[in-house]
């Protein structure tokens, strides 16, 4: 088990983590030089982290709140105090004073959680909630952060919360860790907004873009994160006890995928796009189908500019091969003209 929580350790779906090699090839092949960057979509934030640890500026976005708490507590340069961090992780591991029943125990019990797990990580949230006004910004996203990566690591899935087990949630205790802070040269702009509302924002040298492809939503994956970050206490519903949240569905799991990529691209202040490309995530349904096309985005990138497409082999494609076999990673580089 790890002592202490770092921002690659957890179960997400498209995590570039693994990628992270390739994408600084192609940077490298293409002589990209750049000081300022935005990541889009940028999920568990490791695109980020990598170029924040080689001193660029870079934008980071996401829609999901979760997400957004995560990037302050590791991404930002912003002071907080490690002794009142210290204080607080030791006091929820060792106290029982603050542990009562609670809305994510009366909600929860028996499902993604044991009634012990989900009875600690709501009066966690719940305490959190009451020492706010105590907390900068960051502290409160750094404890909460703890918090979460810890629920996460003991839920009682296949790493996802779409479902949980049919069998009973094993009763491992939970335990809060603190979280491997770095330091970056510069602070990040942070934001947790659909990136089609800001593109007309961002004007940097390279723009990395790396959507959802299919019909499967992140808010319905991390719903659970999602509801302790946010603590609505909303009600849920259906088997898997989601919380109403059509608002978080994100346009590129629709059927006009394509449209909102395009005008993604066409407000896009940038020099460089560098888009990731996968269909890894495939299963025998529907939902798991690509809602754009290989060839689709092929046609889009190259209208604005000189476009190379590498797959994760480093072997480069010219553009308009109409190349496509199986489960692989890709990444598209348009130099806008
Ligand atoms: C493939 S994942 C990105 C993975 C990321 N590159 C990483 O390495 O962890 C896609 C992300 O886009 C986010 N997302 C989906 N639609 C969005 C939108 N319209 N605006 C901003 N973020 C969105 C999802 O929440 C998800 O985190």
């Amino acid at each position: 088990m790890y002592k202490i929580h770092k921002i690659q350790n957890r179960r997400y779906i498209g995590s570039k983590i693994k990628l992270l090699p390739f994408i600084d090839k192609v940077l490298n092949s293409e002589k990209i030089n750049f000081n300022t960057c935005a990541d889009l979509f940028a999920g568990t934030g490791v695109v980020s982290e990598h170029f924040l640890s080689q001193n660029k500026k870079v934008y980071i976005n996401d829609n999901l709140f979760s997400n957004y708490i995560f990037y302050n507590a590791w991404l930002s340069n912003k002071k907080y105090s490690s002794e009142k961090i210290s204080k607080w992780l030791d006091y929820y591991n060792q106290s029982t004073d603050y542990i009562k029943d609670n809305y994510f125990s009366d909600t929860f019990s028996g499902t993604y959680f044991s009634y012990n797990n989900a009875k600690f990580i709501g009066s966690v949230r719940e305490h959190l909630e009451n020492i706010k006004k105590d907390l900068t910004e960051r502290e409160f996203c750094i404890l909460l952060s703890s918090l979460l990566y810890s629920a996460d690591k003991i839920a009682n899935t296949v790493g996802h919360y779409e479902a949980f087990l049919s069998s009973e949630p094993i009763e491992i205790k939970i335990k809060l860790l603190p979280l491997e802070i770095k330091r970056y040269k510069y602070q990040p702009i942070i934001t947790c907004q659909n990136a089609n509302v800001i593109a007309k924002d961002i004007n940097v040298d390279l723009t990395y873009i790396d959507p959802p492809y299919n019909a499967r939503q992140y808010v319905n994956f991390y719903h659970i994160l999602e509801n302790i970050a946010e603590w609505k206490k909303l009600s849920v519903s259906g088997k898997t006890l989601k919380f109403p949240r059509n608002e978080k569905k994100s346009d590129y799991s629709k059927s006009k995928a394509l449209h909102f990529l395009m005008d993604l691209v066409a407000e896009l202040k940038t020099k460089y796009i560098m888009l990731s490309y996968n269909n890894t995530y495939q299963a025998n349904s529907e939902a798991s189908n690509n809602k754009i096309k290989f060839n689709e985005i092929v046609n889009l990138l190259s209208g604005f500019g000189k476009l190379k497409i590498y797959d994760s082999d480093y072997k480069f494609f010219n553009s308009g091969k109409t190349f496509f076999d199986g489960h692989k990673e890709f990444l598209f580089v348009c130099k806008i003209k």
